[in-house]
């Protein structure tokens, strides 16, 4: 089974705009067999909801926004996930010294989408733009689930 973690600072903007979208996205394309979930570098917002910015995204897109819990990234998360993705080289570097080094299941998002021509996703939380934030991730979403699609 797949299963994704999508990471950032704080687990309240980019991170969980990322696992939303790209469930939704999945559930589009019909597969189920993808587990999606997000948490931050920081532990700043455990236990929060996301920030009123991300929910005004996803409620644009009728993505339903409900039941987020914030959460800080996890040691053992190395093993449970398939795939932990990480928003700018911050990120990266924090999860590094967490899990003791770089891992190839570990990277940036921004690697799924050089067409784009960003090397990290700017945070929102600082330029208060979310519609940036959607138009990246959906993008880097879309490639990714293609990926996934072709080694099924
Ligand atoms: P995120 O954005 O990493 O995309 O969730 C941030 C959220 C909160 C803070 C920084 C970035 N903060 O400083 O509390």
């Amino acid at each position: 089974m797949t299963r994704i973690l999508f990471v950032c600072l704080g687990n309240i903007c980019r991170s969980p705009m990322a696992e939303y979208l790209c469930r939704h996205l999945a559930a589009e394309r019909g597969l189920s067999q993808i587990a999606i979930a997000s948490a931050g570098t920081s532990g700043w917002h455990n236990g929060e909801d996301m920030h009123h910015g991300t929910r005004a995204v996803l409620q644009g897109l009728g993505i339903d926004a409900g039941g987020f819990c914030s959460s800080q990234v996890q040691a053992a998360d190395l093993h449970h996930y398939s795939h932990i993705i990480a928003m700018d080289d911050d990120n990266l570097a924090a999860l590094q010294r967490l899990f003791g080094g770089a891992h190839a299941h570990v990277f940036k998002i921004t690697d799924l989408v050089p067409e784009l021509g960003y090397d990290h996703v700017p945070d929102p939380w600082y330029s208060g733009d979310f519609d940036e934030t959607r138009r990246i991730l959906s993008a880097a979403c879309a490639a990714l689930l293609d990926g996934l699609q072709q080694v099924e």
